[in-house]
């Protein structure tokens, strides 16, 4: 296996902020309640926007933050849950947004975990010696899915995207991965219908069953302990003991999950987090914090950094990479 590692990453968040005071005017609920059951204060709205923009901004920065172009990429794998169509691709819409002539391109479907699944694709890929420089993107309009009339879960979704360009490196960077799946939760998150299972029809509508279903108290019992699982597991398969982590990079749903992961992994401080700003975008939330976590210098080279996400499928994915940037 050639030696892979990331050399940019890129965000972006739509400029309109929903805060948890406009809630309040929309349904039955209080600022007090969101902030203390989850830790988010505001959400970022894309206003007509599709999935594949929002990546396209992410991803451009990402290029630029790497010194390469679009013509240099092999490969475009984006993560969405609320992809611009199911066909063509979101990552086909992002490959003619981007003109990366050259670049094959698919979507994956892994929720939350999307970003780490996409990643641990690319690394191997890379690794194997199919590709060279691999665009790698988390990017969700989840306000396009979300019920705004259902205040268990229209407080906690927002919308965003990040991206990642991984390529070969001297040095080992990418240190290991461990993916899961529990498909026989399912019922647990989801969206029931427009799918092959149920197809779109009036009823589906009026029912409001192309949104966000979701079971919070028992996927939150469940989110904590699989989490630290899966750290432990990735951390175990570099080697490594949660002691020798510098930074965990967690999926952002609710700040009582991540205080929870950081206090059996014995962790403390040793976390990031922006939650706060931008509530839960599935496959983006794990992308923008890496990339902000960057950027705010909490990560710096040589460091540790463990990525650890959980969403609907069920689904859980946490990478070990030894910061090369
Ligand atoms: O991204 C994928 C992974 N996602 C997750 O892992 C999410 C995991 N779950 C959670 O984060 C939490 O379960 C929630 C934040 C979704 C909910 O928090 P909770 O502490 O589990 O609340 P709950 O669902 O048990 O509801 C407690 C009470 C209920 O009222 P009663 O029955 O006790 O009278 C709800 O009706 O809070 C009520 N409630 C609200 N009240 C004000 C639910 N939503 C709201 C709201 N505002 N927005």
């Amino acid at each position: 296996m050639k030696p892979v590692k990331i050399v940019g990453l890129g965000k972006y968040l739509p400029p309109k902020k929903l805060t948890n005071s406009d809630l309040e005017k929309m349904v039955d609920t209080s600022d007090e309640w969101i902030t203390t059951r989850t830790g988010i204060k505001e959400r970022r709205i894309a206003e007509d926007m599709p999935s594949s923009e929002l990546a396209y901004r992410a991803s451009q920065q990402a290029l630029k933050n790497a010194g390469l172009g679009a013509d240099d990429l092999d490969l475009i794998i984006v993560a969405s849950i609320t992809p611009d169509n199911f066909f063509p691709s979101t990552a086909c819409r992002l490959q003619s947004l981007l003109k990366a002539r050259k670049a094959a391109a698919f979507d994956i479907s892994a929720a939350c975990s999307g970003f780490v699944y996409g990643l641990t694709c690319a690394w191997q890929m890379i690794g194997a010696g199919l590709y060279k420089n691999v665009l790698v993107v988390g990017s969700e309009v989840l306000s396009s899915v979300t019920d705004w009339q259902d205040r268990s879960t229209c407080v906690l979704f927002g919308d965003g995207a990040g991206a990642a360009v991984l390529t070969e490196a001297t040095k080992k960077s990418f240190l290991s991965s461990h993916l899961g799946a529990d498909g026989s939760r399912a019922a647990l998150l989801n969206i029931p219908a427009g799918g092959s299972r149920m197809p779109a029809s009036q009823q589906t509508v009026d029912d409001k069953l192309h949104c966000i279903k979701m079971k919070g108290n028992e996927l939150f019992r469940v989110a904590v302990r699989v989490m630290v699982d899966a750290a432990k597991i990735s951390l175990s398969k570099a080697g490594l003991k949660p002691e020798d982590l510098d930074m965990l990079v967690p999926h952002q749903a609710n700040k009582r999950i991540i205080d929870a992961v950081v206090k059996s992994l014995k962790i403390k401080d040793k976390v990031y987090f922006n939650l706060s700003r931008y509530g839960n975008m599935s496959s983006a939330s794990c992308a923008v914090a890496l990339c902000e976590a960057y950027q705010e210098s909490k990560i710096k080279k040589g460091d540790i950094v463990v990525l650890d996400t959980f969403g609907g499928g069920l689904v859980w994915g946490s990478c070990v990479i030894k910061w090369a940037l």
